[in-house]
């Protein structure tokens, strides 16, 4: 097989979060039996593999990233034997399954740490201490919590969340074991959650080096069966220092969260596009492009801001956001990304338009970074509000009458069947785009194309295809050839701005 052929390289690959994507036993919690049923609608979108985020036993202290068992699955979600049905019902649509690995940190629930609270001599697999540094926790706060003895365990995000000991061989066995596990078990793939934490010396807690010989390792149990991934969750500072990971015997991909952070603003976006480009291009890794996940603001809400930019921390939440804008950038932001070459990342409900939910009551807040941050971060709740599928009220055919993070009333006309019926919705411009994206896009390059004004983005890719975004304030003619698909109305071949279209130019 050859490299360019292996379907990672140029995937759509839909985020599912599973807790808000379907409920199929009425608790108001999605669940596994939510997600098969709604697999056709995954498959028609032109989804080739679904990421599933942490679907383990967890208490659920940060959403299932507190995880207690990695061989298992979360009673609320379902049971193994259902995840193996899900696997085979996924594969039989030509459906991929990528699950989420969680190597940083565990739960204090799991086997392993409740055998270090309760003798000490057990303490070497996590991070205890007699004293604690002064690190503060990602999620805010300490990051040491003390046990009743007296000694202090290390975590970089909630307490519940006790971080592994990377130095010590056996938490090394154990992960390559539940990577074959989930591999034995016909997963494609696998996410690594916080790949670049793992260990941490005296003054340093990320991207230390032999971080990247866990990966080698890694690879290897990948690379022993047919066509798996390995994608990196890597917040780094730098392209080069995530290009590192991307090495040819390390990780296969990562997200590409400069492109997920950048703003509305063309010079930025061509200068995040083109660094990608060539930064991956020196490990041969295929870039991925990336709008939104689980943790950030809905582009919607963001591009209708002032900043256009994500910033971490909810420094902009409720900032005052126009939504026709942010709905029309958005638009045009997903036929960019999905017109650039590699892999594409499609966060549920991203497809629908969904906005930030900004007004949850404070009280049904459940991320921990709410709390924590003693209520200054909202938290990222408001991008996590369950699905809506159809009907009239909440709960918009999600399943059971009480979802668990409660659906705006007016969510009416963005469920998935009313936007089904409307030709010109969000939803039948992904599911074009992403038709036309298969057959004519993909993995490869892309050529920019000369253009009087520095603020349209123009692009051709080997198959023929032309992208131009207008991100200036007037509209600009468009280069001759047939329109493709368009974010926006087109007037006598003129691109409004905020718009982007694709055209068949050779
Ligand atoms: C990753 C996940 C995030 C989680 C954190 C800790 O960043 O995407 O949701 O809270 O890791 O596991």
């Amino acid at each position: 097989m050859s490299m360019s052929n292996t379907w990672w390289r140029g995937a759509a690959i839909y985020q599912v979060y599973l807790r808000s994507f379907a409920d199929g036993n009425g608790d108001g919690v999605g669940d596994l039996a939510g997600l098969r049923s709604r697999l056709p609608y995954l498959k028609d979108l032109g989804a080739d593999a679904i990421w599933l985020n942490p679907w383990y036993p967890s208490p659920m202290a940060d959403g299932g990233y507190d995880v207690a068992d990695y061989r298992g699955i979360e009673p609320v979600f379902g049971t193994l034997a259902e995840a193996e049905k899900l696997i085979a019902e996924a594969h039989e649509l030509d459906l991929k399954i990528i699950i989420d690995v969680v190597p940083n940190h565990s739960s204090t629930a799991s086997a392993w740490f409740q055998e270090a609270l309760a003798d000490p001599a057990a303490r070497d697999r996590f991070w205890f201490r007699d004293e604690p540094n002064d690190w503060q926790s990602i999620f805010g706060g300490p990051a040491w919590t003390q046990v009743p003895d007296g000694q202090w365990y290390l975590h970089l995000f909630a307490p519940e969340q006790p971080d592994f000991n990377w130095d010590n061989p056996e938490v090394h066995q154990e992960f390559e074991d539940v990577l074959r596990f989930w591999f034995d078990r016909g997963v494609d793939g696998v996410r690594v959650d916080s790949a670049a934490l793992l260990y941490k010396s005296d003054t340093a807690w990320q991207d230390l080096d032999p971080v990247h010989d866990v990966y080698r390792h890694w690879r290897r149990v990948a690379d022993s069966y047919d066509d798996r991934v390995l994608i990196g969750e890597l917040w780094l500072p730098d392209q080069e220092s995530l290009a590192r990971y991307l090495r040819p015997d390390e990780l296969h991909t990562a997200f590409n969260f400069d492109f997920l952070s950048c703003p509305w603003d063309p010079h930025e976006l061509r200068r995040v596009i083109d660094l990608t480009l060539t930064t991956h291009a020196t490990v041969g890794a295929p870039p991925t492009w990336v709008l939104s996940n689980h943790d950030v603001t809905r582009p919607v809400t963001r591009y209708g801001r002032a900043d256009t930019g994500f910033a971490h921390g909810g420094a902009l939440h409720g900032t005052p956001s126009d939504p026709e804008l942010g709905y029309r950038r958005a638009r045009a932001a997903a036929l960019l990304a999905m017109a650039l070459p590699g892999g594409l990342y499609v966060y549920q409900g991203e497809e629908l338009g969904l906005p930030e939910v900004e007004d949850l009551p404070d009280e049904l807040r459940q991320d921990p970074m709410y709390a924590r941050s003693g209520g200054t971060n909202p938290g990222r709740d408001g991008c996590r509000v369950p699905l809506p599928w159809s009907g009239d009220e909440p709960p918009f055919g999600f399943g059971g009458p009480s979802p668990w993070l409660p659906q705006p009333e007016n969510w009416r006309k963005l469920t998935a069947e009313a936007q089904l019926a409307d030709l010109d919705s969000m939803l039948n411009l992904y599911r074009t785009g992403l038709r036309l994206r298969r057959s004519l896009l993909g993995d490869g390059t892309l050529h920019w194309l000369p253009s009087g004004d520095d603020r349209v983005l123009a692009f051709t890719r080997e198959s023929g295809v032309t992208c131009v975004a207008n991100l200036g304030p007037e509209p600009v003619p468009l280069p001759d050839g047939e329109v493709l698909l368009a974010s926006g109305r087109l007037e006598d071949r003129l691109l409004p701005p905020d718009t982007t279209a694709w055209l068949r130019t050779t």
